[in-house]
């Protein structure tokens, strides 16, 4: 932004791309706005005040977020941080790519499993192999690309069933998964694209088992998962049920965030 000359940006958000973007803001004293859904936990807004971004809150979901940023910037003089309506968050997201096939020597898993809302991550870690493959930094085959999202808000996962009638009988509802409530995402044709691709599949959890899986973790392994990550590691039992993943299969899921930045959450395990 500072390179293209810009001040101001804004970003509708279910919390961490916000917190990460009006840390990164206060860093190059790009002024901010961050708009998110009221129930987001506390310190997700607290963080962003913290960084000096301005917060708006409301009363829904990402979806009515992204309608107040269009209200907000009705004259866009901000610049607009929408996923996937620029291309550098994507560009960013990519790392996850990079760090994947270096920390592994450059051998790539049989399958990642990873927890999508917007998608941007699993967008971006397939672009992220195929040009790794065009650089000669990694070859063979890649990995199934598999999503997961939270059973209160599954748009890819209804669509991906029934890409003609999918919007007809779906009703988002508020999940503990914060980051995979993305009732209509921008790239969902991007995200379809990603798992035929690859040959890889998307499955549903639900709150529930979203819980129990952050307390199996943290038990046998010491690491407190956020609820998107603890979605990848609940999915398993289905997706080696209906043969989307082997029992030989290598695989690689996503922790995308930590469990303690929502001790209220937590608190009810
Ligand atoms: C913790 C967490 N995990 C996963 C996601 C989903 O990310 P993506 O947009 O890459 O699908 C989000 C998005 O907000 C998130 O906050």
């Amino acid at each position: 932004m500072r390179e293209l000359g810009i001040n101001k940006c804004i970003i509708p958000t279910a919390g961490s791309a916000g917190v990460a973007l009006a840390a990164y803001c206060a860093r190059a004293s790009v002024h901010c706005i961050v708009v998110m859904p009221a129930h987001t936990p506390d310190i997700f807004k607290k963080e962003c005040e913290l960084y000096q971004a301005e917060v708006v809150l409301v009363d829904g979901l990402i979806s009515d977020c992204a309608k107040k940023v269009n209200e907000i910037n009705a004259s866009q003089s901000y610049f607009d941080i929408s996923t996937l309506k620029e291309p550098y968050r994507l560009e960013g997201k990519k790392t996850m790519g990079y760090e994947i096939a270096e920390q592994m020597n450059w051998m790539l898993p049989d399958a990642i499993v990873y927890p999508a809302g917007g998608g941007t991550g699993l967008i971006a870690i397939w672009k992220s192999f195929q040009e790794m493959i065009r650089m000669g930094w990694i070859s063979g085959s890649l990995p199934k690309m598999i999503a997961v999202q939270a059973q209160n808000c599954a748009p890819v996962y209804a669509a991906y069933n029934d890409p003609i009638n999918w919007k007809n009988s779906f009703h988002p509802k508020p999940s503990i998964a914060n980051g995979l409530v993305v009732p209509d995402p921008f790239g969902m044709d991007l995200i379809q694209k990603v798992i035929y691709e690859s040959g890889g599949d998307v499955e549903v959890v639900s709150d529930q088992a979203i819980m129990g899986g952050i307390k199996d973790v943290a038990k046998a392994e010491g690491i407190l998962l956020s609820p998107e990550g603890s979605a990848t590691w609940k999915a398993l039992a289905t997706l080696v049920e209906k043969n989307a993943i082997k029992r030989s299969d290598t695989l690689l899921l996503l922790n995308t965030g930590s469990g303690d930045k929502d001790p209220e959450m937590l608190s009810m395990l």
